[in-house]
């Protein structure tokens, strides 16, 4: 059991030296003094570590996982908590500025995808921006995004149905993103 248990962190930790994307970077730049920050689906805190260090933002992270929201409590404390991208419970309506959304959208069932957009929509303020990542990977939940031709397309689902498109890129097949504004 013990030796089963230890591999399922120790790689996503070894992640938090690895370089940052530069569309996370971007999007930290855009971070105001203040602005209240979620890094959703946070794993073990890559990116909460290099958003509270980069900006002035209040960041908070959450992910499903107890173990990585363990870890995140070990890096910010009290504003990392557990939560289900579908359901954010007791987050009030409006109350991020900025939500990065990093390679995890593509493991919520099909079925599930629109109450997560309408959450994550819910708990961002009218105007705010939020950030997704895709990838194209085998173990996702939503086979859309494991399918090479119906990769992109799903990607550009979530984004029109969060809001206002600023910019929307892929790389190759396998890598989409782009930054909303969203709307109510
Ligand atoms: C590929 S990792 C990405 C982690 C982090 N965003 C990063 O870029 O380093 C996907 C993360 O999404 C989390 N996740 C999966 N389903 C989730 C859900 N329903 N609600 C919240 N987080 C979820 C997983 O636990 C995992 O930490």
């Amino acid at each position: 059991m013990y030796l089963s248990a230890k591999p399922v962190i120790a790689p996503t930790l070894r992640r938090r030296t690895a370089p940052v994307p530069s569309e996370v970077r971007k999007f930290a730049e855009m971070i105001e003094e203040n602005e209240m920050v979620l890094d959703l689906g946070a794993g073990t805190g890559h990116k909460t570590v290099f958003l509270c260090t980069a900006t002035k933002g209040d960041v908070y992270a959450c992910d499903i996982c107890e173990e990585f929201v363990e870890e995140l409590r070990k890096l910010i404390g009290f504003k990392a908590f557990k939560c289900d991208v579908r359901d954010l419970g007791d987050v009030p309506d409006n109350y991020f500025d900025k939500v990065l959304c990093w390679h995890v959208l593509m493991f919520i069932p099909k079925e599930d995808l629109d109450r997560a957009i309408e959450e994550i929509k819910r708990i961002t303020k009218d105007g705010g921006v939020v950030l997704y990542g895709f990838y194209r990977v085998k173990s996702a939940l939503n086979p859309d995004f494991t399918n090479p031709e119906t990769f992109r397309e799903a990607s550009r689902y979530v984004c029109e149905k969060t809001g206002d498109v600023l910019e929307f890129r892929c790389k190759g097949r396998d890598m989409c993103y782009c930054f909303v504004k969203v709307r109510k």
